[in-house]
């Protein structure tokens, strides 16, 4: 019953979740978000937000959150079905009906001593096998050739199309007109069968033929297979024979036919898929075979690869080749490459977290269900022309989906190499240094726009940024959309006139610098100093600049991510509503300029701003004590706030 993931993203895109919401709890709005009191659980004051932006609802007083999916599911205690059903008709997308259908992935399987049950085209009986040619006519090399000539190897989307016309005519069927299947034991039922146990029998057997096909087992070889890699992708071989398959599964033709691995010629001539070829199992995410590459022993044959056709239990580009086997290793680091092949050598050598579409291009499907292993991905590329213009075309497909923390490098491979071949002319070592030099995607898009465009004109300075401004409407909003921006005009040397005249400001200013401003600064850098500033709060007059920070890194500080990178992000998403007042004064204050910028020596420096600021403020304070108890309680934290400043380490004069 699984809705593919594009369309639950387009409907939640067109679902306004402060208006859904709203319906059910009196929303207020706050800044740029809403808040009101949580429907799931008793509350006063309200600690239930609404980010509009993000889709998304957080309490913070009982933790409860999701999207609009789980906020109808969890509130009215209905099934996801039920509520996609309603989402999808108020945003006006069509659900597949497929999925409502509950298809059980099954077909008819024949009794065991029955003959094939023949369709109304189909002249075949067994008999026929012994009639079948057991070599590929040349005619029909040179039909499969056709077929699939003209694709270039980047965009291999083109691999399935074609079977349907294809007719093996060099062989044929008697047609066998005493053939009675009644006296055949027909009168058994035939059984509902899963179309996954029979593709599991049917790569089992195509792993069993490989034992027994002595040039099968060298090509593999010769790749540098070991028999481990062999058998943990379940490697095999389908011989040459037209029509193995029914000969060893001759109660599952049906089946056969529904996964494309029989097909079936105008004239009812029936015939394997995959003949004489290699075979790549393909398993879906829950480690079930779903589907199969094959490729030729040689060269010379076209296609190089056939993959079975996109079937009920088979669909392409939800899938990726490798994520089951990388998962299983527990991989981490995720990198998208093209072939099986690259895959299945970088995991032998230790590079488990390879994955590879299945012969068609990438989508965002695919990009998709990688950031949800990991918000940082690595896509691999030819260095030909060729794979830049795959990789553009695939950052074109990314940018809407690099949400904050999100990041993806960008590894361009030395020419003529694939992972494949790099890997073992390099070795593990020196290819994971490679990988780990994969430029992020500011600096791809970077380096590409500047390459277009002559940057040491004005002009040329503003087509760049004109070029950045059209993708980054691509971009979701928040704040990875603006620092792109903001890194590209640093980078081109916008402002840079400014940047110095602010620096001067700092430097005649020294002393003058407001700490304020400048905590605001050190923590949108390293916002996990936070913690460290939290007593600072109970301070701070109500209504500052510095109060509303803080109060909104106390909210988010349980969900900041690991990542130093994607901390900063998120921080700054949190703070939308402050940016008007706080990217100035990340433009106005470099840490760098400050001595700040090692991150070995901030928590010295985190320190000595703590209580500078507890002294500032403190006196603040005094100023209006409450009550004469509170006069000397300040006092008291006054001098010891002075205490520890005389012993800091810090000499930098602000
Ligand atoms: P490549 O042609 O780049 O080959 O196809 P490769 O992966 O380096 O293969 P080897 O190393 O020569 O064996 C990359 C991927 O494109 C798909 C396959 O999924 C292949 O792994 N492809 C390629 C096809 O589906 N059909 C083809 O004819 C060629
Ligand atoms: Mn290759």
């Amino acid at each position: 019953m699984a809705i593919p993931q594009h369309t639950i993203d387009q409907i939640l895109d067109r679902t306004d979740i402060v208006e859904l919401i709203n319906q059910r709890v009196k929303l207020k709005k706050t800044g740029r978000t809403y808040s009101g009191c949580c429907p799931f659980h008793q509350e006063k004051t309200p600690s239930f937000h609404v980010y509009r932006d993000k889709a998304y609802y957080h309490c913070f007083g009982c933790q409860a959150n999701g999207n609009a999916i789980k906020f109808l599911m969890e509130i009215d205690n209905r099934p996801f079905i039920d509520v996609m059903k309603d989402l999808a008709q108020h945003a006006g997308i069509e659900l597949p009906k497929d999925n409502f259908a509950a298809k059980s992935a099954t077909y008819k399987r024949q009794p065991k001593q029955a003959k094939p049950a023949p369709s109304s085209s189909d002249k075949t009986n067994n008999k026929t096998n012994e009639h079948v040619p057991s070599n590929d006519p040349p005619e029909n090399q040179a039909f499969e050739a056709q077929n699939y000539v003209e694709q270039s190897h980047v965009e291999p989307s083109y691999v399935d199309q074609g079977y349907d016309q294809y007719q093996p005519d060099a062989f044929f069927y008697p047609d066998d007109a005493h053939f009675d299947f009644h006296q055949q034991g027909f009168h058994e039922q035939p059984q509902e069968a899963s179309l996954y146990d029979l593709l599991e029998a049917v790569a089992n057997y195509y792993q069993q033929q490989l034992k027994q096909a002595p040039h099968a087992q060298n090509y593999f070889q010769n790749r540098g297979l070991s028999q481990d890699t062999l058998d943990n992708w379940r490697l095999g071989y389908a011989p040459t024979d037209w029509q193995h398959l029914e000969q060893a599964f001759p109660q599952d033709i049906e089946g056969l036919k529904l996964v494309g691995l029989i097909r079936e010629s105008d004239q009812g001539r029936q015939f394997n898929l995959l003949r004489d070829r290699v075979i790549f199992p393909i398993r879906d995410a829950k480690g079930r075979v779903v589907g199969f590459g094959g490729r030729a022993l040689n060269d010379e044959i076209k296609p190089k690869y056939i993959n079975s056709p996109d079937s009920e239990i088979f669909h392409k580009n939800q899938l990726l080749y490798g994520l089951y086997e990388g998962r299983k290793a527990k991989a981490e680091q995720w990198l998208m490459v093209e072939g099986y092949m690259d895959v299945i050598a970088l995991h032998q050598s230790g590079i488990h977290g390879a994955v590879a579409t299945l012969g068609t291009a990438s989508n965002a499907e695919h990009l998709n269900i990688l950031f949800r292993q990991n918000n940082s991905l690595t896509l691999a590329f030819d260095g030909d022309s060729a794979g830049q213009k795959a990789a553009w075309r695939t950052l074109e497909i990314a940018l809407p989906l690099l949400e904050d923390g999100r990041q993806l490098h960008f590894f361009i491979l030395p020419d003529q190499h694939d992972p494949d071949s790099l890997i073992q002319s390099i070795g593990q070592e020196a290819f994971l240094e490679k990988l780990g030099q994969s430029p992020l995607l500011s600096d791809f898009l970077y380096a590409q726009l500047t390459q277009r465009f002559d940057i040491t004109s004005p002009e040329g300075k503003g087509q760049v940024m004109g070029e950045l401004r059209q993708l980054s409407q691509q971009l979701p909003n928040g704040s990875y959309k603006y620092l792109l921006s903001q890194s590209f005009k640093d980078r081109l040397g916008f402002g840079r006139r400014n940047a110095e005249a602010n620096s001067n400001d700092l430097n005649l200013s020294f002393g003058g610098i407001d700490h304020s401003q400048l905590l605001m600064v050190l923590l949108l850098h390293f916002p996990k100093l936070y913690k460290a500033f939290e007593t600072l709060r109970a301070l701070l007059p109500e209504q500052s600049l510095i109060k509303h920070f803080l109060d909104t890194l106390d909210r988010i500080e349980e969900q900041l991510p690991q990542d130093v990178e994607a901390c900063r992000a998120f921080v700054l998403g949190a703070c939308s509503h402050l940016h008007p007042q706080l990217l100035p004064l990340l433009n106005k204050i470099q840490l760098s300029q400050l001595g700040m910028d090692h991150p070995e020596d901030i928590n010295k420096h985190a320190e000595d701003l703590y209580h500078r600021l507890q002294v500032e403020f403190l006196r603040k304070k005094l100023k209006q004590p409450a009550s004469i108890k509170e006069m000397h309680n300040l006092k008291q934290q006054l001098n010891d706030a002075y205490k520890q400043l005389s012993r800091s380490e810090i000499r930098v004069e602000y």
